[in-house]
């Protein structure tokens, strides 16, 4: 059994992944993204620093082991702290870098459809420029990719939740209004409300939601530079004739945000509702002891996008070989490999009769079957089969790159 939450991708399903990641990684690198790639190994410190100790995955949710020498490790929950922290140890300048990776997360939550305990991300991350105009084109990449993948029913929420000069004012509130209700909170929520009361907008326990419906927004806290930048943004999106809905309950569960937060959620898988999420991170690097940068990025979970995705395997077709006689196979397999340097070809090395191994490869869609029995081997001739138009031919051996 694999560990719970934690799945195989099987061979049939493992091409849709590979596709996935190509369409990201091209339109990602159309955009100036390039590669990188982290180990899925952290100090924990990272996570606890960069997501914040009050969140539920670095709470509750985190894999947490100590090596032999007793240093305090974590399975990454996320990229967005791994990438900031090889910024800062790799030295990167103040111009603008753009980052792109796909890989596996951890987080130890209650499996279920579209959450996982092992499950992969495809992620962006730009460090270096406060320009709302890269919020938009992270945003509109987003949106793109979902097309892309298929997905018709992506919708973008987007919010703002200020910056360390307006946020105060705005928790200030919060805790004034929660103090009211601090009886009905959650054991978690009673202890956020001391710590991080913005925490408690993001609490999943029902009660804890319903009384932070009417929660002061913090859109109505911001800051001039933060209205500025959340209004621009709004416009680069207008102006691509991008929908966004604006919500001003969305905080994201990750400490680190300044600024703009957004989603592209839909509602055709339940609860775990959100395919791509992120925003704009401006103190981050600086708090995990690198120079102040101004970043944004976001992370797309691929489980998510697979349950309503409907790429195609489009891959080239399939040329099946099938020897009939011992004393000619050799020819054959000598032509199998030949043509697989350049088509997708399979050999047949189950063998048996003729109609055995048509079945063998009609299952695996076979378009052409290329057969050699005892009367073609001794005549140097192959007998050619379309199995879609159902018409056979026999050809000399030299002829088979033509026809193909
Ligand atoms: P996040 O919202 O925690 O953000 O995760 C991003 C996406 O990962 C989610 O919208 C969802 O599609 C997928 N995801 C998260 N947890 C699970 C799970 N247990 N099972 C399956 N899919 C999941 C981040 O991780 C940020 N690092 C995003 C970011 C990048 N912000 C700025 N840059």
């Amino acid at each position: 059994m694999s560990v719970k939450g934690m799945a195989d991708i099987l061979p049939e399903e493992s091409w849709k992944w590979e596709k996935i990641r190509s369409i990201f990684l091209e339109n990602a690198m159309r955009l100036g993204y390039k590669l990188i790639e982290t180990p899925v190994v952290e100090y924990a410190n990272l996570f606890i620093r960069g997501v914040g100790d009050g969140t539920d995955i670095v709470e509750k949710q985190m894999y947490l082991f100590t090596d032999k020498k007793g240093n305090a490790l974590a399975l990454r929950p996320e990229g967005t702290a791994s990438a900031a922290r090889s910024l800062i140890e790799h030295k990167y300048s103040q111009e603008l870098h753009k980052w792109c990776y796909f890989g596996p997360m951890y987080r130890y939550e209650r499996p279920q459809k579209g959450r996982m305990r092992q499950f992969h991300q495809a992620g962006i991350e730009a460090f270096g420029a406060d320009d709302p105009a890269l919020d938009a084109e992270q945003i509109a990449l987003a949106y793109r990719l979902t097309r892309l993948f298929g997905i018709e029913s992506g919708k973008i929420l987007l919010n703002s939740i200020g910056c360390p000069s307006c946020r105060p004012s705005w928790q200030d509130a919060l805790v004034d209004y929660f103090n009211d209700y601090k009886e009905q909170l959650c054991a978690d929520c009673k202890r956020r409300l001391d710590i991080n009361p913005l925490r408690i907008l993001d609490c999943k326990i029902k009660g804890c939601s319903e009384i932070a419906k009417n929660a002061p927004t913090g859109i109505d806290y911001l800051c001039d530079s933060c209205k500025t930048h959340h209004n621009k943004l709004k416009e680069y999106l207008s102006a691509m004739n991008l929908d966004f809905v604006e919500d001003a309950k969305l905080v994201r569960g990750l400490d680190y945000y300044t600024k703009t937060v957004f989603e592209i959620t839909t509602d055709e898988i339940g609860s775990q509702s959100a395919l791509i999420a992120g925003g704009r991170y401006n103190n981050l690097v600086k708090s995990l002891g690198g120079r102040q940068t101004p970043a944004t990025g976001w992370a797309m979970g691929i489980e998510r996008i697979l349950l309503l995705s409907n790429i195609e395997h489009g891959s080239d077709e399939l040329i099946y070989f099938i020897a009939l006689d011992e004393d000619s196979k050799a020819e054959l397999f000598n032509l199998f490999i030949s043509v697989s340097r350049n088509r997708n070809c399979y050999f047949d090395y189950k063998g048996g009769s003729l109609k055995a191994q048509l079945r063998r490869a009609n299952r695996i869609d076979a378009k052409i079957c290329v057969i050699m029995g005892k009367d073609e081997g001794e005549k140097g001739m192959l007998l050619v089969k379309d199995m879609k138009k159902k018409t056979q031919k026999l050809i000399k051996n030299n002829e088979l790159g033509e026809i193909l």
